[in-house]
């Protein structure tokens, strides 16, 4: 029922399963906090006709559980020495895998185990499914991200409109922490958020939003921060298991949908992702999350972020020179492997 419920909307948009072409999905990390919410989610979404779970421990338990829901698609769970058979074929490939945060450590902390995991997942799609569209949750995504693009491109095999950094967490969470504020339902109050994915990095343009404008004063600072730091209080309150897994796997679930109802020729997708991007390119920062209509190739449209207040600037002012510094991080990686 969680499954059914949360895909009504998670697909909310998306139209009849006989008008549309079905993808296999893979999920990498698949037998994780993430990955297995994420699973079971994935295969209630019409959109995926066949998922692939891998991890190098449990993916085989987690698709033989996965598969007995009642849903068209089919599910195959592959162990640890079988990645390229979990990759073969598959459009869309998902990466929740690497270790979470415990309290008192930032995103960044996780580099050094995460970076060589996200690199080598990078290695093998693009020496076996190079078409696929890749999805990165892996934390630290300002870093992650770079380094998946770096890696395919020393393979002469990365496509700009192909790699997204998920940041819907932020999203969702903003929506839901501005429809607290208002009394408004989070459905209606979509808010936009740019820039990375990690504290100050992460940008909500409440300006642009008829429900968030109407936020000032002291609520409008406490908003934002808790829209910059909502990761924190999941990790707190999980108190060393771990951070966000089902909320992430809702908003995992979520920007999956959103693509593939892009690959699927849907107009008019559009959320924010970060991508390799051209808006601060001339600042040496060329990833960056705004506004991005998904298409039948992936990215279609790079919107730039528009008009924002005086409030948003500086917040805008205070994520470019850390996210550049995250980026930089994860291209200097790469470079040295
Ligand atoms: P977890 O430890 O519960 O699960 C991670 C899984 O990855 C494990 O099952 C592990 O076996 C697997 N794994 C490790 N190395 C692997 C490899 N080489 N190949 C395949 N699988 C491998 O962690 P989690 O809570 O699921 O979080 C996963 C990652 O997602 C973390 O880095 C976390 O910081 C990040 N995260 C990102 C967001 C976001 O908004 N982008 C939100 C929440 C968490
Ligand atoms: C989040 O935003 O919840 C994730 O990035 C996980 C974390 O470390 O906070």
């Amino acid at each position: 029922m969680f499954a059914r419920a949360a895909l009504r909307t998670v697909s909310a948009r998306s139209f009849s399963t006989s008008a549309v072409r079905q993808t296999r999905v893979a999920v990498l990390g698949a037998g994780g906090g993430i990955g297995q919410p994420l699973s079971l989610l994935l295969k209630s979404d019409p959109l995926v006709s066949s998922l692939s779970l891998y991890d190098i421990r449990g993916a085989p338990g987690v698709a033989a559980d996965v598969s007995h829901v009642d849903t068209a698609s089919e599910v195959k769970g592959y162990a640890a020495d079988q990645l390229d058979q979990a990759l073969e074929g598959a459009k869309v490939v998902v990466i929740p895998a690497g270790v979470p945060r415990k309290p008192g450590m930032t995103r960044d902390d996780l580099f050094n185990t995460n970076a060589s995991i996200v690199r080598d997942l990078a290695a093998a799609i693009g020496r076996v499914s190079p078409e696929a569209h890749i999805l990165i949750i892996s934390n630290p995504v300002n870093s992650t991200v770079p380094i998946v693009a770096a890696t395919l491109e020393k393979q002469g095999k990365f496509d700009p409109r192909r790699v997204f950094g998920v940041t819907t967490l932020d999203v969702v969470r903003a929506a839901r922490f501005v429809g607290e504020v208002t009394g408004k339902n989070p459905l209606d109050t979509p808010i936009t958020v740019v820039g990375g994915h990690s504290g100050p990095t992460i940008v909500p343009l409440l300006s642009q939003s008829p429900t968030g404008k109407t936020i000032s004063g002291e609520a409008y600072g406490k908003v934002v921060h808790r829209i910059q730091y909502g990761g924190d209080e999941v990790v707190k309150a999980k108190d060393g298991a771990g951070s966000a897994t089902l909320s992430m796997a809702y908003a995992g679930a979520k920007f999956t949908n959103s693509l593939l109802r892009g690959l699927n020729g849907e107009k008019g997708v559009i959320t924010p992702t970060f991508v390799k991007s051209p808006l601060y390119e001339s600042q040496g920062i060329d990833f960056f999350s705004s506004n991005v209509e998904l298409g039948t190739e992936g990215v279609a449209k790079i919107h730039p972020i528009g008009e924002i207040s005086a409030e948003e600037q500086k917040l805008l002012e205070a994520c470019l020179p850390e996210l550049k510094k995250n980026i930089e991080k994860g291209k200097a990686f790469v470079a040295q492997s």
